[in-house]
């Protein structure tokens, strides 16, 4: 089986990783890929020097090379309507259709669906109106959350802890065109407590079949504080999910949102990503929806994942997810992601990456993000540039050897958080 992944980040890195294990598949092309790619120790990984956003080029070569699966990691394809285009030609391809990535593409239709199908989330109102949205602040009080409508990069979200931090919020969207057409509207809405965890699932349009919890780290600096990022370091499983936690997920989030996606006439197949927030009750609140796998989460879940998941891709395709079950490593994963100083504001790029050569790949693997090779150097081109992600007996285990391995790795201003997976340690003493 030939396959093809689209995309460039650490996500797309570790998929292609994952999906290069299967015996079945003898190439996964990466296009547009990274250094990381170009690297891969296995040669069935191969990078296809064409843009994401090109699904003309995607489609075409799709066909010339024989592809018989296409996996999607980020959502401005799926967004533009890729799944679309590549089922219009006959082509396998694993991710939702446009409408359907709606869920993530726009927040009010996400909280729409979520009310009308009765999904927990939180209370929300809508507005285009500057004046409206303000006296809705007044009304409801601080803390609240300020959401631009549209694809913002995970940036278009504020949580307001005085009124002068909301409204000015709402200027900046509204009035401000801060994110253009995406902050044209904004959904505000109540602040909730608890602990956050990413529950990620696999679709075929009816059925679904959960991959393992994870958590990630949105702020930049140790202690979650700091500006969000698109995610500086993520472990697997999240201990927050207990089993019982996990069944109420599925019965009151996941599988009433695939009834309602096939009652809206647009079912849902593809990665499925709950971002939920769980208060001290067990109760599971939907923050967002993004139509894709998680970066990072992605890196140690496909570190952990045992089943082939071209196989589980492919049956996902023709609707046969019910068929399947999906394993993985009982031993957890900690992924730290190495980020260029200053992200998530300015940054330089082309700094020289060191020491990788270096690292024990026994229980590590090295995911590449924003990372090239010029003149046989390895140089940083992103933000978030590597992801370093190990297995271990316990999440404390997981989380030394990763910084064990990122102590042989350099750059000028390399920047990482250093305690990524502390509310699983915390867990993990407590329960000593
Ligand atoms: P989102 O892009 O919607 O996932 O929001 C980014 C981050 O903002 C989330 O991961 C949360 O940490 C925080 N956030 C978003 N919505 C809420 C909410 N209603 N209550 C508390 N925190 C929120
Ligand atoms: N790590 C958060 C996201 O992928 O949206």
């Amino acid at each position: 089986m030939k396959v093809m992944v689209i995309g460039s980040g650490g996500r797309e890195h570790a998929l292609a990783y994952r999906l290069a294990q299967s015996d079945k598949v003898t190439d996964v092309y990466v296009a547009f890929g990274n250094a990381g790619v170009d690297l891969e120790s296995n040669k069935k990984i191969k990078r296809l020097r064409i843009f994401e956003y090109d699904h003309d080029a995607l489609c075409n070569n799709a066909k010339k090379l024989g592809i018989d699966l296409t996996v999607v990691g980020p959502e401005l394809p799926l967004s533009n309507g890729i799944v679309d285009h590549f089922e219009d030609q006959g082509l396998s391809i694993f991710g939702p259709s446009k409408l359907a990535s709606q869920l993530e593409s726009s927040k009010s239709f996400c909280k729409d669906f979520l009310e009308k199908y009765d999904i927990p989330t939180a209370e929300y109102a809508t507005f285009d109106d500057e004046a409206e949205a303000i006296s809705y602040i007044k009304q409801k009080g601080i803390p609240i959350v300020i959401k631009a409508d549209g694809l913002a990069a995970g940036k278009g979200v504020v949580v307001a802890e005085t009124e002068a931090e909301a409204f000015e919020a709402v200027n900046n969207m509204l009035s401000g065109n801060q994110f253009g057409e995406a902050g044209h509207k904004v959904v505000i809405e109540e602040f909730l407590k608890g602990e956050e965890a990413s529950y990620i699932v696999l679709c075929d349009g009816v059925n679904v079949l959960p991959l393992a919890t994870s958590q990630d780290h949105k702020r930049v600096y140790n202690g979650d504080k700091g500006p969000n990022t698109g995610g500086m370091g993520a472990y697997s499983p999240a201990p927050v999910v207990t089993p019982e936690i996990d069944s109420k997920i599925m019965n009151e989030v996941i599988l009433p949102t695939m009834k309602g996606m096939i009652a809206e006439g647009m079912p849902y197949k593809g990665f499925l990503y709950a971002g939920l927030m769980i208060d001290t009750d067990g109760q599971s609140r939907v923050i967002e929806y993004n139509c894709r796998c998680g970066d990072p989460e992605t890196q140690p879940i496909m570190l952990r994942m045992q089943s082939d998941l071209a196989e589980l891709c492919l049956a996902a395709c023709n609707e046969e997810l019910h068929q399947h079950s999906i394993e993985f490593d009982p031993r957890p994963a900690v992924g730290v992601v190495l980020a260029s100083g200053g992200y998530p504001h300015s940054y330089g790029d082309g700094k020289e990456i060191t020491g990788l050569e270096n690292v024990d790949e026994t229980q590590t693997k090295v995911f590449h993000a924003g990372t090239i090779v010029q003149n046989d150097q390895l140089l940083t081109k992103g933000g978030r540039v590597l992801c370093v992600t190990s297995l271990g007996d316990s999440v404390a285990d997981a989380q030394a050897r990763a910084y064990q391995e990122i102590e042989k790795i350099t750059w000028h201003k390399m920047y990482y958080r250093r305690d990524i997976g502390y509310r699983a340690i915390d867990r993990e003493n407590t329960a000593k």
